[in-house]
């Protein structure tokens, strides 16, 4: 199950301290992005994107949050460079990021991106990388679930490499505290409002029962009545691991801000939600909670303007990277 667990409280701190020292992760690489960037060598990209992500959201409105956390787990990871969506490639002992501890049965998308970026294929050869169709397609998802929209800056370039080690270094587990949450996020450049608002994403799709049982089972934060639905009808004390509950009980496929109210009634499933509000931390984010329950323009306003830095952290490697032709695949 939460392979990643044991190995993410142990190293946060030190990956944090190593990054920040060493600046890498940290480079926000806006200034290179340019939401012009595809304007003369791919006109129709925007339009291609949208009617992937809309045909894709139509069959399976789940799949919007899917797109969505796939691109949270490739920024997070050295940067929106698409090493996510790197396959293993056993000939080569080439080992990817699908299979880290917190993408292994549980990142989905794949084909979805595979199929737009085929698409652009069709209307641009060779010109956009996988890296952008991913932010572009995040941002869709979000706005087709009706939450907002915003211009994605475009210009970055598909690694050639992937970092298991550092998935699952990097990314944050189900269980983490609001201190270790604040740190992992710092290490990006992320502040406390950055993850309060990140964290919204949180009011679509789904999570499993390994992930919520901890909470549920444990956490006197948790709603007793809440809690004890799920203990019943969802998530046995063992087994059923793979069992499915909405992260945002009310409406899970609507992008809204409902995810806020429920941390106020304790009505989350992670142990990671809940520590932003209500005593599990010191109230450097309880604030920000209230405000984002009581006003949803507030919310996705500060939601988008995260999502463009988070969008633009740049790849530690600098330098080089490629157009992929395939995006399971180095050219
Ligand atoms: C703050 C730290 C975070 C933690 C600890 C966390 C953890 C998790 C976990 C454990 C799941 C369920 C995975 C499973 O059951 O297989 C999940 C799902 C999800 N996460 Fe997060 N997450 C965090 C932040 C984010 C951010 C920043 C985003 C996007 C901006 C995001 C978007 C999502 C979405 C949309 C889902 C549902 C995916 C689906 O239904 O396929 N998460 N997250
Ligand atoms: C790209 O196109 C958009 C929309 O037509 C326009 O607003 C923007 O100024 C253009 N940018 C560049 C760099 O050409
Ligand atoms: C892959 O790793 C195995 C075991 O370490 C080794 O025997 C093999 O030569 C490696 N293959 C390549 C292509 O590097
Ligand atoms: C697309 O680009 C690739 C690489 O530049 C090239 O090999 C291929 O022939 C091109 N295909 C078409 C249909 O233009
Ligand atoms: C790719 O990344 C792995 C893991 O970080 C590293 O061991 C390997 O040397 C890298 N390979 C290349 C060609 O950079
Ligand atoms: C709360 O914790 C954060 C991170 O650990 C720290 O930066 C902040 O100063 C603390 N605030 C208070 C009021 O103790
Ligand atoms: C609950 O806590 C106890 C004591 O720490 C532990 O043994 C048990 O595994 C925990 N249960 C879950 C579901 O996390
Ligand atoms: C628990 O959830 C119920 C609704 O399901 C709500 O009425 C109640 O206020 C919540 N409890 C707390 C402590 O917020
Ligand atoms: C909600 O937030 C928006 C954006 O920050 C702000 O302009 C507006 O005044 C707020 N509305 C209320 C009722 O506080």
């Amino acid at each position: 199950m939460m392979g990643w667990r044991r190995l993410c409280l142990c190293l946060s701190a030190a990956v944090a301290a190593a990054a920040l020292a060493a600046g890498v992760g940290v480079g926000v690489a806006g200034a290179q992005l340019s939401p012009g960037f595809y304007n003369a060598t791919c006109p129709a990209l925007q339009s291609v994107v949208r009617r992937g992500m809309a045909r894709a959201v139509r069959r399976e409105p789940r799949m919007g949050a899917s797109i969505l956390r796939l691109f949270f787990h490739d920024c997070f990871v050295n940067g929106c460079d698409a090493s996510v969506l790197l396959d293993d490639v056993p000939a080569t002992n080439f080992t990817g990021e699908k299979n880290a501890g917190p993408n292994a049965n549980s990142l989905r998308g794949f084909d979805v991106i595979d199929a737009i970026k085929a698409q652009v294929e069709a209307a641009c050869n060779a010109t956009v990388s996988c890296a952008d169709i991913l932010a572009l397609a995040a941002r869709d998802a979000v706005n087709l679930l009706g939450g907002p929209s915003w211009t994605v800056p475009l210009g970055r370039r598909d690694a050639r490499n992937a970092s298991a080690g550092a998935a699952n270094a990097n990314l944050p587990p189900p269980d983490a505290t609001l201190p270790t949450l604040l740190s992992m996020f710092g290490a990006k450049g992320l502040d406390a409002r950055d993850l309060t608002a990140l964290s919204g994403a949180h009011t679509v799709g789904r999570a499993r029962c390994a992930v919520f049982r901890a909470h549920i089972y444990n956490d006197t934060t948790a709603n007793a009545s809440f809690a004890a639905g799920l203990r019943a009808a969802v998530c046995p004390a063992a087994g059923g691991d793979a069992n499915l509950a909405p992260l945002e009980p009310q409406a899970p496929d609507a992008f809204d801000n409902a995810y806020f109210r429920d941390l106020l009634a304790r009505r989350v499933l992670l142990r990671s939600d809940q520590a932003l509000y209500g005593g599990s931390g010191n109230g450097t984010t309880d604030a920000l909670v209230r405000a984002y329950a009581a006003n949803a323009t507030a919310f996705a306003a500060d939601f988008a303007a995260a999502m463009v830095r988070m969008g633009s952290l740049a790849t530690s490697g600098a330098g080089g990277g490629e157009v992929r032709i395939n995006c399971r695949r180095v050219n």
